[in-house]
């Protein structure tokens, strides 16, 4: 009952997408969600995961910025624990071309047996704008329960 609750779990090497799971935080809590914690993939909080209703994986696009692109720590990513069950959503972060990144992404939270309902690539440059974008398509797709 109430509203939606929300664990964001990010891997980043130079920050960017640590910084956009912290603006997603907070634009979903501006849209009234509660956020169970913000936490690397590599040190996942086990309270915050299985307190959530819906789990936030981001990474950051790897490739050879026009070809070759892939998810970075997909091998982490495929070994969260408490996701069984969960709703989730995805994000990349990327300079240029995020190629099928999120799809492969999407495939990994997926077989980790969560029920993945979407996601969005994120330009690095413009992460104040589309952190906005992607935490109000989430709010605006998932209304909160009454
Ligand atoms: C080794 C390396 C490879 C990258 N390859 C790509 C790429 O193929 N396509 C792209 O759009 N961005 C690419 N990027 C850019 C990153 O995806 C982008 O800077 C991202 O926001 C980094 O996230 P972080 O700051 O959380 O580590 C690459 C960055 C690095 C360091």
């Amino acid at each position: 009952m109430g509203a939606m609750k929300a664990a964001i779990l990010f891997e980043s090497l130079t920050g960017n997408t640590r910084k956009a799971a912290e603006l997603i935080a907070t634009n979903l809590q501006q849209e009234g969600w509660g956020i169970t914690g913000v936490c690397p993939v590599r040190r996942p909080e086990m309270a915050a995961i299985q307190d959530a209703d819906i789990v936030i994986i981001g990474t950051w696009v790897h490739g050879l910025f026009v070809v070759g692109q892939q998810p970075w720590g997909l091998g982490a990513i495929g070994h969260l624990p408490a996701i069984k069950g969960k709703l989730a959503a995805t994000y990349c972060t990327f300079a240029l071309n995020p190629g099928k990144t999120l799809d492969r992404l999407d495939a990994t939270v997926s077989y980790l047996g969560a029920n993945v309902i979407g996601g969005l690539a994120l330009n690095r440059a413009k992460l104040r704008d589309h952190t906005e974008e992607f935490a109000a398509r989430l709010t605006a797709n998932i209304p909160s329960a009454t």
